[in-house]
């Protein structure tokens, strides 16, 4: 008998916790309200993997931007980051130009990064913003 109640209680704790999981996704939470940790985290991503083309500022003047055509456009630009959500800038980054619509010299990030580093790079580029 006191195994049983013993085992209500954890159900009851599991179910518990599984709906705050499940009404409070973390990745929503991060772009919700990003922390200076996500900021950074965005940050280092951004630097290891993406300013190559796409340049320091977001600008897409990034070292290897002259050999690509078309050449990756000004995330900075305030209409461009008006018109896309941040789902958007994520599946482009998951998935790759070719993924979406845009040029395959866009690579597919979504195998290198998981999903709280695309979050955080999201991040980073809204902070881009001119
Ligand atoms: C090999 C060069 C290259 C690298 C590296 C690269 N990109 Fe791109 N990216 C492009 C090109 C080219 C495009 C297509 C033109 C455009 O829209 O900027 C693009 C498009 C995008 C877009 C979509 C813009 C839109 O119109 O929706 C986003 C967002 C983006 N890149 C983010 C990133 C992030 C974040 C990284 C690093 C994880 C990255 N890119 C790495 C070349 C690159």
């Amino acid at each position: 008998m006191r195994r049983r109640s013993l085992l209500i209680v954890i159900a009851l704790v599991l179910v518990a916790t599984s709906c705050r999981r499940a009404n409070r996704p973390a990745s929503a939470v991060a772009i919700a309200r990003p922390t200076q940790y996500e900021l950074r985290l965005g940050k280092e991503v951004y630097q290891s993997y993406c300013i190559g083309c796409h340049g320091d500022s977001g600008a897409g003047d990034g070292f290897n931007a002259f050999n690509l055509d078309p050449h990756p456009r000004d995330l900075s630009d305030p209409v461009f980051q008006k018109g896309k959500s941040n789902a958007e800038l994520a599946d482009a980054i998951r998935r790759g130009g070719a993924g979406v619509g845009l040029t395959s010299l866009m690579p597919p990030w979504g195998h290198t990064l998981d999903d709280r580093h695309i979050d955080a790079v999201v991040v980073y580029i809204r902070s881009m913003k001119r």
